[in-house]
């Protein structure tokens, strides 16, 4: 038997449109590059094709193409560009159609909400199936904008675009998605029919169903669910796209044990990845790469981008968390902020106001209020001062670093001037400005001597 014929290894191509401006957006950012959850939509789109094995991803692009191409510049696909937006079947018609065998996936870049399940499950009905065309729809209250999907005693007929449908036709509930699966064959034999003529002068790949139902070619509908037909045409809906996927994430991490106290006001980003038994209050934003292990405590409006966080690790209110390495428990806050490159090994305790940059700090060191920490390597059990600072940035604009030693205790208000060593078991006392090396063991002070004036009367 063939097995192409039969269904079984034929190849799938998506497309994915991508060219048109998004005007209801009303913003200067392409379309397809506003973040849903933090990423560009088109990113989970194309993520969702990936998932669903398909290996030729075409992009169709257009407005922006410049700045759509560099953000998905490592993505997995490929680009076409559709010189003019004359409409959805203009842009299949730009993905180079005849260079296709098997079969055509087309996705419109702005439904974000759809999911490689999804996907497979319609690829599945149509080769099962053994469709010409498979157009996928769904039933919603308010069908808004959507092509009405109109049928003729149950039998499918045609899509009417909205702008163009009659009073009447506006009331069907049944819409097209934009969803649709193709044979390659099919879409090279009806693509270059279809015609402009409607409202608004633009050729609608939409007009491919009549089509393909006068030519007795299969076509049938399959059903998506309200999140498939999820589109985004306006800041109001990116944000309803938004507010879902941290939905769908909370439960997920409720369903594995994460403690979250109000999942609708938390906000946690698909990547980012939680152990059981953590807790996570109001207000807080989780980002990118996040990794949380168990028991953790995230305090109410924290910020964690792309953070590797151990177990048992509690951070306080407020803190701002960059691209860092934080052992296990370690304490943070409140308000304390982590910027790039930093590292804390086990059992650190930062307090309130408390910076640290691109700095690795060793087990069980303290710093307990307002302190900046910058290009240093600090060792283990050293007590950090209130109000010290690694002065690590010079007037020439250089920046230096410090090294400090296992067991060394900082007084309060202390300035370590980089380049700098300290050493280990060394002291040095609150108030100094040091510039030059400190040896294991010794003390360090540099402080004027205080004088005392007695019976003093300030001068009138
Ligand atoms: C389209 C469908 C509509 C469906 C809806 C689902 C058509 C004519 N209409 O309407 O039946 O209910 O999607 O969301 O297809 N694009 C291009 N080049 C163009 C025009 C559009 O690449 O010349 C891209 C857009 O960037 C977008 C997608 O195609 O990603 C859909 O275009 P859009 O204008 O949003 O179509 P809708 O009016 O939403
Ligand atoms: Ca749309």
């Amino acid at each position: 038997m063939d097995t192409k014929s039969a269904g079984i290894k034929r190849n799938m191509t998506a497309i994915i449109l991508a060219a048109g401006k998004g005007t209801r957006m009303k913003s200067a950012l392409p379309k397809v590059l506003h973040p849903v959850a933090g990423r560009p939509m088109i990113s989970r789109v194309i993520q969702s094709c990936q998932k669903a094995e398909v290996k030729d991803i075409r992009v169709v692009i257009g407005h922006g193409s410049g700045l759509v191409r560099t953000v998905l510049e490592k993505e997995p696909v490929f680009f076409y560009e559709q010189k003019e937006q004359l409409g959805t079947a203009d842009a299949v018609k730009a993905a180079q159609v005849d260079t296709i065998e098997d079969d055509v996936l087309i996705l419109n870049g702005d439904h974000p909400l759809i999911e490689a399940e999804d996907l497979i499950h319609f690829i599945k009905v149509f080769r099962e199936e053994k469709l010409d065309i498979a157009l996928i729809t769904t039933n919603l209250k308010k069908p808004a904008e959507f092509g009405r999907i109109v049928r003729n005693g149950g039998e499918l007929y045609s899509i009417v675009e909205a702008k163009d449908a009659s009073a009447e036709t506006l009331k069907i509930t049944e819409v097209n998605t934009g969803i649709y699966i193709i044979k390659a064959k099919v879409l090279q034999e009806l693509l270059p029919e279809i015609k402009n003529n409607n409202l608004k002068k633009e050729f609608y790949f939409t007009d491919i169903v009549s089509l393909a139902i006068s030519e007795r070619k299969k076509v049938r509908t399959i059903s998506g669910n309200a999140r498939v037909a999820s589109g985004v045409n306006s800041q109001i809906e990116l944000a309803k796209a938004t507010k879902l996927l941290f939905k769908i994430k909370a439960q997920k991490l409720m369903e594995e044990g994460v403690l979250i106290i109000d999942p609708k006001a938390t906000y946690i980003e698909e990547t980012v990845q939680i152990g059981s038994g953590s807790v996570i209050y109001p207000g807080v934003y989780l980002k990118g790469k996040t990794q949380l292990g168990n028991f953790c405590l995230v305090e109410p409006h924290c910020f964690i981008q792309s953070c590797q966080i151990g177990d048992s690790v509690q951070i306080k209110a407020g803190s701002y968390l960059e691209s860092s390495v934080i052992h296990s428990k370690c304490s943070l806050g409140p308000y304390a902020r982590l910027r790039p490159e930093s590292e804390l090994l086990e059992e650190v305790q930062l307090g309130n106001f408390v910076e640290v940059k691109k700095s690795k700090i060793g087990k069980k060191t303290k710093a307990a209020h307002l302190a900046y920490i910058g290009d240093a390597e600090v060792g283990e059990e050293c007590n950090i001062g209130c109000g010290t600072i690694f002065v690590n940035y010079l007037p020439n604009k250089s920046k230096h670093k410090t090294k400090v030693g296992d067991h060394t205790f900082i007084g309060s208000d202390v300035q370590l001037i980089a380049p700098l060593e300290v050493g280990h078991h060394a002291t040095i006392g609150a108030g100094s400005v040091i510039t030059k090396n400190v040896p294991d063991g010794s003390l360090a002070v540099t402080r004027a001597h205080q004088m005392i004036k007695e019976n003093y009367q300030p001068k009138k």
